[in-house]
């Protein structure tokens, strides 16, 4: 059976949750028309498909435009035995130790932002908090000047929008744009690899991983690193950033979830997931078939873009109770199975790392602030990747002491 789902329209980002629930119920699986793109909508059948490698390739690119013979496969957009190998050389810098070790400057910058915010009272908390934290920790992992900030911010918005674009190439604005990362990257790359001959020290940040990784005895191409960099800058800042976004403008709408919260700061982690299962920050990524196959109604031709819709199968009722309600009390082993960082070979790597960060931030908010209001409409991301607040206007509440 066919349903309307257009999924470029206002209608549908703007309350994804509900139309999901229509298509989980009628139509699990759907064909863009216009783009050409297939979508998965169930939580079993999304597993299906993660789990099957053989079939299923990443090597076009996780978005809806195939990448190109230029484009440097990295971990994302890398199959075994490629993917693996670059794993072995990315993984030393996500050992938990390492992560464990960030949480300090984390919440030095965390304490910084909200101090701030106690002085204005009224602010947008995307710009004076979910922005700036996560870039702020990117910047430490790629050993970047956070003074960079602003431009890197604007670069991620477009690169953010053009993995679900409209259209199968990339162009425009956004290949300049892409061209301008590159150009950025390239020099504090080849400054890395310059001491890494020279047998210099390098530091432990990504950069310099990936410059003293070898793979099968070689160096890792440049443009796979320089590939990884501007994947990093979405991959790992845009989606933290709407996820604490998330996190507050759920409890905004749902008082009675903030309040238990407060009264049981011990329901954190909990509240954590069940922000990351209700909006995934990230509505899906892709997959290419290596043959023809069934999918559903449809028969798909080998190299067809198919989306795996993370944000739909968190809300399958064959999986969660009650699916669309934000309840941070829900049972702990089924939240569990929330598919927003992914699952199986290209599980997010970076999962941890933002836990850790929306974690922090939770903690320290509720050390000075009884809660916030609305000072003003949620803005949603506008760019169909993300799902979540781009501007969060709130009045914030001081805590009595
Ligand atoms: C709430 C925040 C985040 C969300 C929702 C998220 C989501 C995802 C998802 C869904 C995947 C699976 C891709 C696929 O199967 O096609 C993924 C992979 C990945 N993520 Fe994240 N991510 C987040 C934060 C981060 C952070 C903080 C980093 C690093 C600093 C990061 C780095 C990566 C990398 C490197 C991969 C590729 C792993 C592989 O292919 O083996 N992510 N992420």
């Amino acid at each position: 059976m066919s349903v309307e789902f257009d999924f470029y329209s206002d209608d549908f980002q703007n309350d994804p949750g509900s139309k999901y629930a229509e298509m989980l119920d009628r139509c699990p699986f759907h064909k863009n028309e216009e783009q050409g793109w297939y979508a998965v909508f169930r939580h079993s059948d999304i597993m299906n498909i993660v789990r099957d490698n053989e079939q299923f390739s990443v090597r076009t690119g996780p978005g809806t435009n195939y990448a190109d013979e230029n484009h440097a496969p990295v971990l994302v957009s890398a199959d075994p035995p490629l993917h693996g190998k670059q794993k072995k050389a990315i993984a030393p810098a996500f050992n938990p130790k390492l992560i464990a070790a960030m949480e300090e400057p984390i919440r030095k910058f965390t304490a910084e932002c909200l101090d701030r915010m106690m002085e204005l009272k009224t602010c947008d908390l995307m710009e004076e908090l979910a922005d700036p934290l996560p870039m702020f920790v990117i910047c430490e992992l790629l050993d970047l000047p956070f003074e960079d900030f602003p431009m890197l911010r604007g670069w991620v918005d477009v690169m953010a929008g053009s993995t679900l674009q409209r259209g199968d190439t990339m162009e425009g604005d956004r290949l300049d744009k892409l061209m301008k990362i590159m150009g950025y990257f390239q020099p504090l790359v080849e400054a890395k690899i310059a001491k890494d001959e020279a047998g210099e020290e390098l530091g432990e940040d990504i950069i310099s991983m990936l410059v003293k990784g070898r793979i099968d005895g070689e160096r890792i191409p440049t443009s796979h690193i320089l590939s990884f960099a501007q994947f990093l800058l979405v991959a790992g800042a845009a989606t933290t950033t709407v996820t604490i976004g998330s996190f507050f403008h759920l409890m905004m709408e749902h008082p009675d979830q903030w309040e238990k919260l407060k009264a049981n700061p011990e329901l954190t982690l909990p509240a954590i997931e069940e922000t990351l299962r209700h909006d995934s920050p990230v509505h899906g990524l892709f997959r290419t078939n290596n043959e023809a196959m069934e999918l559903g109604q449809y028969h798909l031709e080998p190299d067809t873009k198919i989306g795996l819709m993370w944000a739909s199968g968190n809300l399958d009722p064959e999986v969660f109770e009650d699916p669309l309600a934000f309840d941070i009390t829900r049972d702990p082993k089924t939240l569990r199975k929330h598919l927003t960082f992914g699952h199986g070979l290209h599980v997010c790597i970076g999962s941890p790392l933002a836990r850790l960060e929306v974690r922090v931030v939770v903690e320290e908010f509720l050390k000075r602030f009884d809660g916030m209001e609305r000072a003003g409409p949620m803005v949603p991301y506008p760019y169909p990747t993300l799902h979540g607040p781009y501007k969060l206007p709130v009045k914030l509440i001081p805590k009595v002491i």
